[in-house]
């Protein structure tokens, strides 16, 4: 199935958006479009051309502590370490278990691999929401930080297969 893939704007309908996790939709809803006007973060959305929203991600630059980190998370790297995070990611639950989430997840790590290309940033972060979610991360090749199991990591060394082969 193809989806356009957008960053969310007004005539973007959300309303319909059910992932399961109740937060995400809420802030999808709620938050996301102040979130970014303010250039906070940057929410891209799925649709089928009609704009009612069927996925989403949202990404921002970041700075992970050194000290969090694994020492061979952490080796030969300042105190702050510029990065970016996937803030949040869902798809619609009628979706779900279908590769989808794959797709969404690699558009997302496509957009953090042109950032990493462009304006450097050593890893992309994700914080899991539940156990699932950190289970998804890990199956993705993710690894924890030190300091949290939700908390999880890949160099950005690691997506230059997501980097679309014309700029
Ligand atoms: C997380 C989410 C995007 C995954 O989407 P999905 O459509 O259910 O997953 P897919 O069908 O795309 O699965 C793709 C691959 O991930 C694996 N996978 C899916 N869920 C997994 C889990 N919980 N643990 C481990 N692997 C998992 C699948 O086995 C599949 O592997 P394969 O490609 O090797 O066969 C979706 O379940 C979702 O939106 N959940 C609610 C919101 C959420 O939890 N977001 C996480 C961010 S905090």
């Amino acid at each position: 199935m193809d989806f356009v893939c957008e960053v969310l704007a007004d005539g973007h309908d959300t309303s319909a958006f059910a992932s399961t996790q109740q937060e995400l939709d809420d802030w999808l809803r709620k938050s996301a479009r102040d979130s970014d006007g303010r250039n906070l973060t940057r929410t891209y959305v799925w649709h089928r051309g009609d704009g009612a929203v069927v996925a989403y991600f949202t990404l921002m630059p970041y700075f992970i502590e050194r000290q969090t980190l694994h020492k061979k998370q952490a080796r030969g790297l300042p105190e702050r370490i510029p990065c970016y995070l996937i803030a949040r990611l869902a798809l619609d639950h009628h979706l779900h278990g279908q590769g989808l989430g794959s797709q969404l997840f690699a558009s997302a790590l496509t957009r953090a691999a042109i950032g990493a290309r462009d304006l450097g940033g050593r890893y992309v972060i994700v914080d899991a929401i539940d156990e699932g979610a950190a289970s998804f991360y890990r199956h993705h090749g993710f690894e924890p930080i030190a300091g949290r199991a939700d908390r999880l990591v890949l160099p950005t060394k690691a997506l230059d297969p997501y980097l679309p082969r014309s700029p």
